[in-house]
């Protein structure tokens, strides 16, 4: 109808703007930072009015923020969770309040799928094998063991979930490549500096770190450089995310390998919020393209990096 089509546009005339509620999952990282802003500048650019939410790595904050949503009658909740499981009670009570749910970012483990409309966001487990690939390829003729250890994301969340799996049934294909500790940073810096810390002394020969995130690998070289070690050389680093300060680590030669993950989500989130608040179909799974840097390839995408 003329209606749904005059809300759908959200452009901001008359009285029909569309009221987003957001639920974001913090501010853990450079990733989230970027995130955050894709969202709130492309809500303003769709005229969009956005109640933004920070749950501050907490599930029960998100909770509540959902909650709030849906008794403030907004036309369309989205969110990125924190952890997979536990949303069903939640979703469900968007449902039955006839407000639209999308996820953005993280996905959820609900079997009902029917409880949001889509999931946009990256396919995590690739980041993940593609990360397991590139060690691979490095060390296709090693003799010798190469003991890896892992800083993976917060626990629970679907990043450190899948990013662990692709990760592990990549490198299983060559038994030399070994996971010898892995704990969470909760993809931040200081955690990942905590973590790597205790790394090294447990473990005096680490060759490979491989980071679930750019941030916790910026930590962990700041543990690896003050034990005098060479990270990128002593330490062969991998992370994920490819943010600016892991794209200047990694031409700067301290990250060997970084696997992109998109934060812009913020203009697909804002097209598929108006054509669900028009009632109108849309794909079950929006996945955003990426690619990956070596450090020659992070020098010269740098310059004209946005995030
Ligand atoms: O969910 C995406 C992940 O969350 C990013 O890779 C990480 O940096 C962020 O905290």
């Amino acid at each position: 109808t003329a209606a749904a089509q005059e809300t759908a546009s959200g452009s901001g005339d008359g009285d029909k703007k569309i009221t987003l509620g957001f639920s974001q999952v913090g501010a853990e990282s450079g990733w989230r930072t970027a995130n955050t802003k894709s969202i709130q500048e492309s809500a303003k650019e769709a005229g969009f009015d956005l109640k933004f939410s920070d749950a501050q790595q907490k599930q029960e904050n998100q909770i509540k923020a959902i909650r709030s949503f849906i008794q403030q009658k907004v036309d369309v909740i989205a969110f990125s969770p924190v952890v997979e499981s536990g949303w069903d009670t939640v979703l469900k009570e968007a449902k039955d309040a006839g407000i639209p749910v999308i996820l953005t970012d993280r996905a959820v483990d609900s079997a009902d799928t029917s409880l949001y409309k889509t999931f946009i966001g990256s396919d995590f487990i690739e980041e993940g094998k593609k990360a397991g690939q590139w060690l691979v390829d490095q060390y296709k003729d090693t003799q010798e063991d190469v003991n890896i250890v892992e800083l993976q994301g917060t626990t629970g969340s679907a990043p450190a979930n899948d990013r662990k799996a692709g990760f592990q049934d990549t490198i299983a294909s060559n038994p030399k490549l070994k996971i010898i500790a892995s704990q969470t940073g909760d993809f931040t810096r200081a955690k990942g500096k905590e973590v790597m810390q205790a790394f090294l002394k447990a473990h005096k020969d680490i060759d490979v770190l491989y980071a679930h995130n750019d941030d916790m690998a910026l930590g962990a070289i700041q543990a690896i450089e003050a034990a005098g070690l060479v990270p990128g050389k002593d330490i062969i680093i991998i992370s994920v995310d490819a943010v600016k300060d892991g794209m200047q680590a990694a031409a700067d030669g301290k990250i060997n390998f970084i696997v992109e993950c998109n934060p812009l989500l913020g203009p697909q989130l804002m097209e598929a919020a108006q054509a669900v608040v028009a009632g109108k179909e849309i794909d079950a799974r929006i996945v955003t393209n990426e690619t990956t840097f070596t450090s020659e390839q992070a020098k010269e995408a740098l310059p004209s990096r946005q995030y």
